[in-house]
């Protein structure tokens, strides 16, 4: 099974009529700050999953002392099997969903937030009404029927709340969750499963003396993306995992506002990787350490065999350097000083740190016999020859100034579509993020790219000399194989990707996953037509 989509399934989606919505129906914009229409569920679609996903606020006991007031996803089994969702107790994230590739899923998006709101399936690759575009959002009290076919291959994805100019506030607040596809390329592998397979949600958050998240909305945080002073592992304050000692499989996804990780373990073993954003890889890859930027996800095989009783191994963020600087060089003393203290924030925990985010406490004996499989998977290249433009590749420069981050110099329309992101249906294009590769200077920072629809293939990476040094810290934990949506473009660094855009006509965002720089602009949609 070669193919990250399952394009076969294309002609039932339409048959369904999502294809024809997906291209024709744009609901009203309000202000330009989305404000679509509630979605009924349609008659005609028979889900083999029907959940009920309900956003509202509500005060969790996280933390010693005081409940803290969160938003979070509540859901709710309609029809279905009964791991089709998992809820998240003693969490602020929404529960974990389980989907097998080739299911029909409802999902009924019911806002009861005090603001518009929107939910996207991050990874998913469904019709551009079902992604979870802002101009979809919908209102307190109304509902959204979401319903697509899972054509993605198993992997590890989530969904967060994606509406206009407040995404990183929403997602702060506690919107998200994890969602697994399975299929049965994967299954037959026989990989760690059950208790033994671990979801872990790393993010970060400032908690105040009453247990409250605080969230700065400065144009300092929101240039820089906001970074708290404590990370939070799966929505909770328990960061320790107790295990046995055998395989386990963890599915670790980077879900904070901004904040980049450098994942390696304590005692200096290497992490054994065997999937990224778009499922397993073809084998596993073995790396020193394994940048996380937000967005991105890795799944790691780790064998706690032969530890002591008691004994304990730590996944720490290992420190490294972007080399951004407020003014290109000029801007060093300044960024030294937001970056160790984060002035505004009074961060503790500055980004390229040296910290630990999570735990495995050895405390049962056991012996399960997984061996690590030496092939995953087979991935088919994508062919630069077979682009759409292959002779001029679609170029995105990525920018911060005058208290913007912009694209190509643009920064997000909601009804604005550029010359360059005009797209054919069923082609395949050639797509270069440029973070000053091109140029050299300027404010530069690491931005994570996103693209909505089906995952790319990372070709290439570039970087300008000038940001060599701090390339170095980071470089050998870039996990370029397999299938990406989201990929970490250094300072200095020009990526260039191959991606496919088939099966939808309609509007898919393609953004930077900093969700501060998101809301700040630095956001636009490809149009497939
Ligand atoms: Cu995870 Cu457009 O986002
Ligand atoms: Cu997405
Ligand atoms: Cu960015």
């Amino acid at each position: 099974m070669s193919q990250p989509i399952d394009h076969t399934r294309r002609r039932l989606i339409q048959s369904l009529g999502l294809g024809i919505l997906a291209a024709g129906t744009f609901p009203r914009l309000i202000f330009a700050t989305g404000g679509g229409s509630p979605r009924p569920v349609s008659p005609n679609f028979h889900p083999d999953v029907d959940v009920e996903l309900t956003a509202r606020p509500t005060d969790l006991p996280l933390f010693k002392g005081p409940r803290t007031h969160v938003w979070k996803f509540f859901g709710q089994v309609l029809k279905g099997p009964e791991n089709c969702l998992t809820p998240m107790s003693g969490s602020y994230l929404g529960p974990l969903l389980r989907f097998r590739r080739g299911q029909r899923v409802r999902i009924r998006f019911r806002n009861e937030l005090p603001e518009d709101s929107v939910v996207h399936w991050h990874g998913l690759h469904v019709p551009a009404v079902m992604d979870g575009h802002p101009m979809y959002a919908i209102g307190p009290g109304e509902t959204f029927a979401y319903e697509f076919e899972i054509l993605n291959r198993a992997g590890t994805y989530w969904y967060h709340p994606h509406p206009h100019w407040v995404t990183a506030k929403h997602v702060y607040r506690g919107l998200a969750g994890m969602m697994l596809v399975e299929d049965e390329e994967e299954m037959a592998l026989g990989l760690p499963s059950g208790a033994y397979e671990l979801p872990i949600v790393i993010q970060d958050r400032s908690l105040d003396r009453r247990n409250q998240f605080q969230y700065s909305s400065h144009m300092m945080t929101r240039m820089r993306g906001f970074l708290g002073n404590r990370i939070i592992i799966n929505g909770t304050a328990n960061a320790t995992f107790s295990v046995a000692t055998r395989v386990y499989r963890l599915r670790v996804l980077n879900g904070s506002n901004s904040r980049i990780y450098k994942l390696g373990w304590d005692d200096g073993s290497p992490l054994i990787v065997i999937g990224n954003d778009g499922g397993l890889l073809e084998r596993p890859e073995s790396r020193p350490f394994v940048m996380l930027a937000p967005g991105e996800r890795i799944d790691v095989w780790v064998d706690f065999k032969g530890h002591k009783l008691g004994s304990e191994r730590v996944m720490r963020s290992l420190p490294f350097t972007t080399g951004h600087g407020m003014m290109g060089g000029m801007g060093g003393r300044m960024m030294g000083g937001m970056r160790g203290g984060g002035m505004m924030s009074g961060s503790v925990l500055p980004l390229g740190s040296d910290y630990p985010l999570f735990r495995f406490r050895i405390t049962r004996q056991e012996s399960g016999d997984s061996h690590l499989p030496t092939r995953l998977s087979s991935i088919t290249p994508l062919r630069l020859g077979d682009a759409a433009n292959s002779s001029k590749s679609r170029t995105i420069t990525l920018s911060m100034r005058h208290m913007s981050a912009l694209l190509n110099g643009l920064s997000y329309g909601m009804d604005d579509v550029a010359p360059w992101e005009r797209i054919p249906l069923n082609t395949l294009q050639i797509i270069e993020f440029d973070n000053g590769f091109g140029v050299g200077h300027g404010m530069r920072m690491p931005h994570p790219m996103h693209i909505h629809g089906e995952p790319f293939q990372i070709i290439k990476r570039s970087i300008h000399r000038r940001f060599g040094n701090a390339y170095e810290t980071v470089s050998a934990g870039l996990l370029d194989s397999g299938w990406k949506d989201t990929v970490l473009v250094m300072p200095g660094e020009k990526v260039t990707l191959l991606k496919r855009f088939d099966d939808f006509k309609g509007r898919f965002m393609y953004h930077c996953h900093n969700l501060e720089h998101e809301d700040l602009g630095m956001m636009r949609d490809f149009l497939v037509y």
